[in-house]
């Protein structure tokens, strides 16, 4: 885990939140790989999820929460982790992640044996609406995106005038005050969701949690991730939120450990009629055909996009050897993400940055390709260290403007470039005109 922490900061993936005055636990900023990096996560989710279904509207809901909305849905009262403080060093410790010695509870900071009783520590942020300190001006940043859904309910349906069973799908941040925040940014404490809540009737429910755990697992091979580190752990009763009649939960093997990325639950007709007893407000969904009224059940995939990133950043890392520039081989970091989720697609280099026509030619090549995709343009160092510096931030082609592409060395060679393979790192001549088809093809 270290070397791919230290790749993220080195790269520009990932950076510590307000770093410069010693960090913010459990909040991070992403630098530019990581922000395309994440863009094409999300938009990804949002064209399978969204665009490229009939059944599943968007909706982009505030960040501050009504707390009569988070007080029907539960979280007020029970968003809760259990929590110790450590008399010893005064560390504040989740209580079901303590490590036990001898069967003895002890801090994992100081070692210290003496510890509180647990009690439930409310991972909601509180702030306060406007000027006045008073109850009255409590509101609270969202600790999860589907409350939105549900609250608007009625207004999405009223305006999209879908029928059952149908979808509204939401990307946001949220926010929980963990009270451990670890391993890297899988537990943050600010992070984003992209939530499903497909809604259905009563019978459907079981169907359609079978139909989109499938979905999502799809999904996840779609961006490149190894089916073979992908788990799926069905909920036992016990574990279960007490309204869901089932919940799976869609795990990753992270280098420390496997952990859940997303879980697909069946929340069944909860959530609404939480709303509709607290609101008074009528939530529910006309049948025009059987002419029945009833409170729609809900299956919802809930996915991190900060989860899925760390996945996605920790299945592509890899390493193997390539030759140096005197042909000695050497050790390859090669990050090797589906080219659907490269930061960068394409990088585009001149073999010398001080023949004009080749830099003119790459220029030109670079602006045919940039209103495609992504692209890079590099000219600093000897070729191979070019190469060698996007592999390891994970660009999946690389194409090369040499005297062949000018027309030096014969004419049938003219307007043709080489096109490196990251993985392979074969290289094939292709003509210009061909560039954008052949790449585009590769990264839809
Ligand atoms: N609406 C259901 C819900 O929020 P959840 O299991 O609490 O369910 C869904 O969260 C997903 O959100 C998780 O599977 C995880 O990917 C992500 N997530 C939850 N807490 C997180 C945290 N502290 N840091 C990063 N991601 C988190």
């Amino acid at each position: 885990m270290e070397k791919i922490v230290s790749l993220c900061k080195r790269r520009g993936f990932i950076f510590q939140a307000s770093e410069i005055y010693g960090g913010l636990n459990g909040v991070w900023d992403y630098g530019p790989l990581g922000t395309e990096l994440k863009n094409n996560l999300k938009q990804y989710w949002w064209k399978v999820i969204v665009h490229d279904r009939d059944d599943v509207v968007g909706l982009d809901g505030s960040i501050l929460t009504h707390p009569a909305a988070l007080k029907a849905s539960g979280h007020v009262d029970t968003f809760t982790d259990p929590m110790v403080d450590c008399r010893t060093c005064k560390a504040r410790l989740r209580a079901d992640q303590l490590a036990e010695k001898h069967g003895t509870k002890q801090c994992p900071n100081c070692g210290g044996k003496d510890l509180t009783e647990a009690r439930p520590f409310n991972l909601m942020f509180q702030t306060q609406m406007g000027a006045s300190v008073d109850p009255a001006s409590i509101a609270y940043l969202r600790p999860e995106t589907a409350q939105s859904i549900f609250v608007q309910f009625k207004n999405v349906l009223d305006v999209s005038r879908k029928k059952l069973p149908f979808g509204i799908a939401q990307i946001g941040k949220a926010f929980r005050n963990e009270i451990n925040p670890r391993n890297f940014t899988f537990r943050s404490r600010e992070f984003e969701q992209m939530e499903l809540e497909y809604f259905c009737r009563p019978e459907q429910g079981m169907d359609l949690l079978a139909y989109w755990l499938k979905e999502r697992i799809r999904f996840y091979e779609e961006i490149g991730i190894n089916r073979k580190r992908l788990h799926i752990l069905d909920v036992p009763d016990k574990d279960r939120a007490f309204y869901s009649k089932g919940t799976f939960d869609i795990e990753y093997e992270f280098p420390f450990g496997r952990q859940e990325l997303e879980g697909v639950a069946y929340r069944t007709d909860y959530d609404l009629q939480q709303h509709i007893k607290s609101s008074g407000k009528t939530l529910d969904y006309f049948d025009e055909e059987t002419k029945e009224r009833f409170v729609p059940h809900v299956v919802e995939p809930s996915a991190g996009v900060d989860r899925t990133v760390l996945a996605l950043i920790c299945d592509a890392y890899d390493e193997d050897s390539a030759p140096d520039e005197k042909g000695k081989m050497e050790t390859r970091i090669v990050m090797r993400f589906h080219p659907r989720m490269a930061p960068i697609k394409c990088a585009v280099f001149p073999l010398l940055k001080n023949k004009e026509a080749l830099v003119a030619k790459a220029r030109k090549v670079q602006a045919l390709l940039r209103s495609h995709m992504n692209v890079f343009y590099d000219e600093g160092g000897a070729i191979g260290r070019r190469y060698r510096r996007q592999d390891e931030i994970g660009t999946p082609f690389g194409v090369t403007i040499d005297f062949e592409t000018v027309g030096e060395k014969g004419e049938e060679l003219r307007d043709t470039v080489t096109l490196r393979d990251r993985d392979s790192m074969k290289q094939e001549r292709v003509a210009i005109k061909d560039l954008v088809e052949t790449i585009s093809s590769k990264i839809r």
